[in-house]
């Protein structure tokens, strides 16, 4: 049988799926990602932009490139890779999509059981005093202030810093529970999240991944598409219907 043959009737006979995302699934509706040529992490200073410090010693710096990321998040539209995601929810009794990104473009492609395991750009919190608010227009001022006059921060997660508890063990639950994970466009280089897919083959999980490029995962998975995820996720989601 072909893969892709192989990965639908794996996909068929699954009650439980679990998926873990990364910035590769939003390359394809012109997001940068982190790593590699052309990164974000190539061109820009992850010291000053993405840890707490950056953010406390440069608020005005932090806050003019995150604005402008936000507004390049809203300006991008879902593509077919997200799109087909949102489909495969539909057709699978229990199924959690886990993502790193915090482009919130899943949920615009349709997608229902997002666990976003890094945060999402669109809610603000006051570190001082934990109001938040989530926006999407324009902010009012660089850095944006709370009422109380303490710089607001961005509700993500940057580097050093922990990840939301209960999400965390949701994801690790989805994972443990699944008859098939999907790992999409992630390097899987950064931690807990790298973690999942391992966790999910360990508890007896088929592993699928899907990357043009090699992974620490690509020699474990049970199934590698080398392709991109706008590309392949549509023909697996067709070949499940059939
Ligand atoms: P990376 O930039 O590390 O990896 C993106 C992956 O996507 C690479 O392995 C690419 O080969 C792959 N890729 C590129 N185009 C693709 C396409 N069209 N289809 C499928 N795959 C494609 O991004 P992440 O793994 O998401 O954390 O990075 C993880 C975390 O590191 C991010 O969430 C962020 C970053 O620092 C925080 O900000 C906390």
């Amino acid at each position: 049988m072909s893969v892709l043959g192989d990965v639908a009737e794996k996909l068929q006979n699954a009650k439980r799926v679990a998926v873990l995302t990364g910035a590769g699934i939003s390359a394809e509706s012109g997001i940068a990602t982190f790593r590699g040529k052309g990164g974000l992490w190539e061109r820009y200073d992850v010291e000053k932009l993405a840890t707490p410090r950056g953010l406390k010693s440069d608020p005005a710096y932090f806050w003019e490139w995150f604005e402008g990321r936000r507004r390049e998040m809203l300006g991008a539209e879902p593509n077919p890779g997200h799109r087909a995601l949102a489909e495969l929810e539909k057709l699978v009794e229990s199924f959690t999509l886990i993502t790193q990104n915090i482009d919130r473009l899943h949920q615009r492609a349709g997608s229902k059981n997002v666990l976003e395991l890094h945060g999402n750009a669109f809610t603000i919190y006051c570190p001082r005093d934990g109001w938040r608010m989530e926006t999407y227009e324009p902010l009012p001022s660089i850095p944006p202030f709370c009422q109380c006059g303490a710089v607001m921060r961005p509700d993500v997660v940057l580097f050093e810093e922990p990840l939301d508890e209960g999400t965390l063990r949701s994801a690790f639950l989805a994972a443990e529970n699944a008859e098939v994970f999907m790992s999409i466009g992630t390097s899987a280089v950064v931690y807990p999240a790298a973690y999942l897919p391992v966790e999910a083959q360990r508890n007896g999980a088929f592993l699928i991944e899907i990357n043009p490029e090699e992974t620490p995962l690509t020699a474990i998975a049970d199934a590698v598409f080398q392709q991109k995820a706008g590309e392949i996720l549509p023909k697996i989601v067709e070949k499940l219907r059939g």
